[in-house]
């Protein structure tokens, strides 16, 4: 049986959920992806997430940990919104509804708080995760790069509160239109300019000049 809990009231510690990383993302590595969890120190890992909300799955009958995840809280003007982050789940558990169970919790923190949506990220290369995140409810709604990865990025969606624009297909198939053909226009794999981008940033400083 598996039970979701905060970090902080079980027995397990940041080691343990940096250890699990290292045994998840190895699906990562496997697939030429580099992450940069699998750089964490369990300090490092305390102190990313200082202020976030630390999920683990835990086999209650085996005492194992199965899977882990992290929200942070954002606020913007009108609204608070939810950033989730280094889910992970143990080889041996994956595909049981593990990482589902593990966000239907934050979404159940995240719609107590009233908080307006939860965005995602991860690599357009990781064909499991995209997957997992389109199956669970995930719109795509932006591709970027950047310098600390070797890979593009899809930013995710999950719209909380409605009525939203963002409840909309068309409106967000749009916005990430928008955002693919400027990453690509712009970015290279590894978040360096292309020729064009390049172009466009001597363009903008030469007019911010005149
Ligand atoms: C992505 C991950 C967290 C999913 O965890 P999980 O507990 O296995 O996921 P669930 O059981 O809740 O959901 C299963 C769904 O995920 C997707 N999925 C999982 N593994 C997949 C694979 N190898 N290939 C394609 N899709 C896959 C599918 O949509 C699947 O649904 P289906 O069985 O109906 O096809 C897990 O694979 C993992 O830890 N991977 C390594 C770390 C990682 O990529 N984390 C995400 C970083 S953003």
């Amino acid at each position: 049986m598996i039970k979701i809990y905060r970090l902080q009231d079980t027995a397990f510690t940041h080691a343990d959920v940096v250890n699990l990383f290292k045994d998840s993302f190895a699906q990562w590595t496997e697939n030429g992806l580099g992450s940069i969890l699998l750089q964490f120190t369990p300090s490092e890992f305390a102190e990313k997430t200082i202020d976030a909300i630390v999920l683990v799955a835990v086999d209650d009958e085996k005492n194992i940990l199965a899977g882990t995840t992290t929200m942070t809280i954002h606020h913007s003007k009108n609204e608070r919104w939810a950033y989730h982050k280094y889910l992970a789940v143990k080889p041996d558990y994956k595909c049981k509804g593990i990482a589902s169970q593990l966000l239907r919790s934050c979404i159940d923190i995240a719609t107590n708080s009233e908080y307006g949506y939860i965005l995602s990220n991860t690599s357009v290369d990781a064909r499991w995760s995209v997957n997992w995140h389109l199956k669970n409810g995930f719109k795509k709604v932006g591709y970027y790069s950047t310098t600390t990865s070797n890979y593009f990025s899809y930013r995710f969606r999950y719209q909380l509160k409605s009525p939203s624009i963002w409840n909309c297909s068309f409106f967000t198939d749009i916005v990430f239109c928008f955002s693919y053909l400027k990453t690509r226009a712009m970015r290279k794999r590894d978040g360096g300019l292309t020729w064009f981008g390049n172009s466009v940033i001597k363009v903008l400083g030469f007019l911010k000049i005149l």
